[in-house]
This record gives C-alpha cells, structure tokens and sequence, in this order.
C-alpha cells in the first residue's frame, strides 16, 4: 500500500512539475512551482517575452509600407498609449449611437458583477449580441493592422464588448490602483461613447513605463517571484521614476490603445447610474509562440 501511495505521489509531483514548464512559457502570470518561481527564471522568462516581442515586431513591420499606421505603430511603441480623436465616421458613429442610446438598452445589458469588482459591464461579442454594422470596426484599418503588428498575427482575433462601467459604491474596484495588467507586451483597446472630464473614470497611463526600466524591472520581477503578475506600484514611485502621467479629458469617439503591461488606472466616478460606455477589446497573446 505505502509503495503504491509512494508511486502515486511521485506520479503527482512530475505531472506538476510538467504541468508548471508548460506554464511557464505560458501567458500566465502566476507560476505555482516553487522551483521555477525563482528569481533566475522569472527574470528569464520576463527578458525571454521582451526579446520575442521585439523580433516580432521587427519580422512583421517590414511588410508594412502604410506610412500612417507606421507612424501609430511608432508612437506606441514609444510612449505605450495612442490617442486618435474622432475615430470613427459619422455614419458609424451614429450607428453606435443609436443603439446606445436606444430606451430598452438596459435590458440588453447582462451586467457581470464579478469580473471586476466595482464595475460592472456588457459582456457580448459584438458581430453576434451587438448589431451586425459594428463589425466596421473590424473593417478599420488602424484595427485591422496595429494589434498584429504590435503583439504577433493572433490578435487578430478581437472579443469586441460594449463596456460601461458602473458605480457601486460598496465595492472597491481594484482598477482604481496603479497596477501593471501582465509581465509582457499585451493592449487594451477603447472607442469612448461619452466626453469623460479628466478627474473622472478616464485611462491614467504612465508613459513608457511598458519599457525596459532597471529599477521597475527589479521590481516587477520580484512581484512575480512572489507570485504577482499584475504587480501595484504608488504613484510616488512613478513619479520618483520620472514617467510623466497622461491624464486628460478624453472626448466622444476618441480611440485610445494602451499597452497595459505598462503602469496605469482609472479614478472612480460616481453619481451616475450607468456611466462610461466604451467599445472595449482586451488582446492579451502569448508573447513565447505565435
Ligand atoms: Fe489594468
């Protein structure tokens, strides 16, 4: 009996074991095993999703020639957030819009309450749940191009949601904390519905904090040895780093992508019923295969 116990145990821990490599070149943040949850490997596996990111984007940027996505492409890889007012068309826009604003709106909306705490959103794919004319976005050049382009040829591949945020007072919504999403290259996406006053609930991004950096490396690292993949970080930090803070009023139809591995947060607004309605899509890929 203890020898069959013995094997059974072996058995468990070399399937952990396994499991936990395959994990490792993995998009996950968290490891589980001790024994590749250490400093050395973290940090390999940190500058190992860098480097690959890199060659990517160096591979596919030379099939590029658009000058205009070229300069996007640029400007987001140097600062880790891109801003383009007046996104989309009117006739798009008053697509949106009307569906939007359409009176039984709030009975299409089947709020999530757990996925975030404090925010509560419409979690839909929008060819399907959504009108069938928002697939547009999908038709849009700047969408098409800059995710492939900046994480590898799956992102492609976008869950698009009609997001709105909605104050709940109880909860505390850990987006409120500067926090970095993940340890490697990874976009988040918003066509803003509403004018959003700049101390309300708009994207606060500490610029090129998504860049090599050796003290807020040091420090991602370790967080991840601890087993933290979205890792806070105070504010005094930031600013004792020198990374200047985008922090502006964002107006209807403004498109903002951000690299996410980079620090940010949102303020929380309150008063609303049902505030912030963004066109939403999360892109995370992994950064060793693809
Ligand atoms: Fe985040």
């Amino acid at each position: 009996m203890k020898s069959i116990l013995k094997k059974f145990s072996f058995f468990l821990k070399k399937y952990f074991f396994v499991y936990s490599v395959y994990r490792f070149f993995s998009q996950d943040q968290i490891l589980h095993s001790k024994i590749l949850n250490n400093f050395f490997l973290q940090s390999f596996r940190f500058n190992l999703a860098r480097e690959k990111i890199s060659a990517r984007q160096k591979r596919l940027i030379k099939n590029i020639d658009d000058k205009e996505i070229l300069d996007h492409f640029n400007a987001l890889k140097k600062d880790g957030i891109l801003v383009i007012n007046n996104f989309l068309d009117r006739e798009s826009l008053d697509e949106i819009e009307s569906f939007y604003h359409s009176s039984n709106l709030e009975n299409k909306i089947s709020l999530n309450k757990f996925r975030l705490r404090g925010a509560d959103y419409l979690d839909g794919n929008l060819s399907e749940n959504l009108p069938k004319t928002f697939s547009f976005i999908l038709g849009n050049k700047i969408i098409k191009h800059l995710p492939k382009l900046y994480l590898g040829n799956t992102a492609e591949n976008q869950h698009w949601r009609l997001k709105f945020i909605k104050d709940v007072p109880e909860m505390k919504d850990e987006n409120c904390n500067n926090h970095s999403d993940t340890f490697h290259n990874t976009l988040k996406i918003w066509i803003y519905l509403e004018d959003i006053e700049k101390d309300e609930d708009t994207l606060k991004y500490w610029k090129k904090s998504h860049l090599p950096n050796d003290v807020l490396d040091k420090y991602r690292i370790k967080k991840l040895v601890e087993g933290v993949g979205s890792p806070r970080a105070e504010n005094q930090l930031m600013e004792s780093l020198r990374f200047n803070l985008f922090n502006e009023k964002i107006k209807k139809n403004t498109l903002v992508m951000a690299d996410t591995s980079g620090f940010h947060y949102r303020n929380f607004a309150r008063g609303k019923e049902l505030w912030r309605g963004t066109i939403f899509t999360s892109i995370r890929i992994n950064p060793f295969f693809n």
